[in-house]
C-alpha cells in the first residue's frame, strides 16, 4: 500500500552511457510513456552523474545525454505532462546522495548483484562512485518523494535498497519523512536478453553489436539481428509452460509480446507450433514497425540540439521546484546549518 501522505509520483531514469537498446525501450521508456495517462505525476531523468561512474569521453557525454532525452521525447514523453531533465542540472541529487552515503552501510552496497557483476575480480580498480551508485539512485528517487519506480528487472534490487535507506533514515532521525517506494516491474519483457546468449541480459556495453537491438538500428540491421539470433532447434510451443528451459525462445516470444502489447500466451496462440523461419521475420517486421518511427524522430530531434537543451533546462527548473524544499527539510532534519 502506498502511504496516503505522499502524492502518487513516478520517478525513473536512464544512463547516457552507450546508445539506447530494445531492453531500455521495453523495460523502461515504453512504460514511462504509459504512466502519463494515469493520475501519477511523472518525473524522468537522464542520469548523467551515474554514467561517469565509469569513464565517459567528455567530448561525447553531452550528446549522449541529449540522445537519451531525444529517445524519451521520440517515444512519446511530453515535456509538458512529464518533468524531463538531466541530473547534472539539479545539484540537489548529489547533495542528497552524499547524505545517503552516510546512511547506507558498506555491507548493503557489497551485496548489490550489479556491483559484483561489474566489478568482477577487479573491484580494487573500480571507482568509488560505482560502488556508491545505488545510494545516489536512492537520492534520485527520494528527492522527489517518489512512490513508484518503473524499472526493468535488473534494477529491482536497487529500488529495494532505496527502501532500506529510506527506512534507516526515518528510523535514525525518528521521523516519517521518506516514503517506502515501490519498484514496478510489470509486463512480459522486463528482462530482455542478449540475442546471442539467452542467459545474459541485453546491454549497451556487450561485446558484439549483433547481441542487441539499438534504438537507432535501421530496418536491415533489425532484420539481420533477429535472423541471426540464437535459438534452439524446436518450433514454438503451444503454451507458455513449454518455454521453460528454453531461454532464447522465451526471450524472442517475450520481445514480441512487449512490442505488440500482448501476453506471451497470446503470442503463442497466434503462432502455434511455428518454426523460426516464420516467427523471426514476423518479429523483425513488428520491431521495425514499432522502432522505426521512434528512431526517425530521434534523428530529427538530434538535428536541433538547442531545442533539446531548452527542454532539459526547463525540466530542470520544474524538478528543482519539487526537490529543493525536500532537500531543505532533509538538511533541517539532519541538523545541517544553512543560512
Ligand atoms: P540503465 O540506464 O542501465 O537502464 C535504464 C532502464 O532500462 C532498463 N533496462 C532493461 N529492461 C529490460 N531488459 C533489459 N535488457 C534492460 N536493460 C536496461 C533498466 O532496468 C532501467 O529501468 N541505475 C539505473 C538508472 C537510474 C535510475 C534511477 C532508475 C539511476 N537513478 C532512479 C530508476 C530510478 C540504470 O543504470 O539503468
Amino acid at each position: 500500500m502506498t502511504d496516503q501522505k505522499f502524492t502518487p509520483r513516478v520517478f525513473s531514469g536512464i544512463k547516457p552511457s552507450g546508445g539506447l537498446t530494445l531492453g531500455n525501450y521495453l523495460g523502461a521508456i515504453k512504460r514511462f510513456v504509459a504512466y502519463q495517462d494515469t493520475d501519477f505525476e511523472t518525473i524522468y531523468c537522464v542520469v548523467d552523474l551515474h554514467a561517469i561512474t565509469v569513464w565517459q569521453d567528455p567530448a561525447h557525454l553531452a550528446d549522449a545525454t541529449r540522445e537519451v532525452a531525444a529517445g524519451f521525447l521520440a517515444a512519446g514523453i511530453d515535456p509538458e505532462r512529464s518533468v524531463l531533465f538531466n541530473q547534472a542540472q539539479v545539484s540537489e541529487h548529489a547533495e542528497l546522495g552524499w547524505i545517503f552515503n552516510c546512511v547506507a552501510r558498506m555491507g548493503w552496497m557489497n551485496r548489490m548483484t550489479q556491483w559484483k557483476e561489474k566489478s568482477g575480480k577487479n573491484a580494487e580498480a573500480q571507482s568509488l562512485g560505482l560502488f556508491a551508485y545505488p545510494s545516489l539512485m536512492a537520492a534520485d528517487i527520494l528527492l522527489y518523494h517518489a512512490t513508484h519506480v518503473p524499472v526493468g528487472e535488473d534494477q529491482k534490487q536497487h529500488v529495494e535498497l532505496t527502501r532500506d535507506i529510506a527506512q534507516k533514515f526515518n528510523h535514525d532521525f525518528g521521523i516519517d519523512f521518506f516514503p517506502e517506494t515501490q519498484p514496478v516491474i510489470e509486463g512480459p519483457a522486463m528482462r530482455v536478453m542478449n540475442l546471442r546468449d539467452g542467459t545474459k541480459k541485453m546491454s549497451k556495453s556487450g561485446e558484439s553489436d549483433m547481441e542487441r537491438i539499438n534504438m537507432t538500428d535501421d530496418a536491415d540491421a533489425i532484420a539481420r539481428k533477429f535472423r541471426k539470433a540464437r535459438t534452439d532447434a524446436e518450433p514454438l510451443p503451444e503454451t507458455a509452460a513449454g518455454l521453460t528451459g528454453r531461454p532464447e525462445a522465451k526471450n524472442l516470444v517475450e520481445i514480441y509480446a512487449g512490442l505488440a502489447d500482448i501476453t506471451p500466451e497470446a503470442v503463442l496462440a497466434q503462432y502455434p507450433g511455428a518454426g523460426w523461419g516464420v516467427f523471426k521475420p514476423a518479429l523483425a517486421d513488428l520491431a521495425v514497425e514499432r522502432l522505426a518511427p521512434v528512431s526517425a524522430e530521434m534523428a530529427r530531434l538530434m538535428g536541433d540540439r538547442a531545442e533539446i537543451d531548452r527542454i532539459l533546462g526547463r525540466g530542470a527548473e520544474r524538478a528543482r521546484e519539487i526537490a529543493a524544499p525536500i532537500l531543505k527539510q532533509t538538511y533541517d532534519i539532519v541538523g545541517l546549518l544553512r543560512g
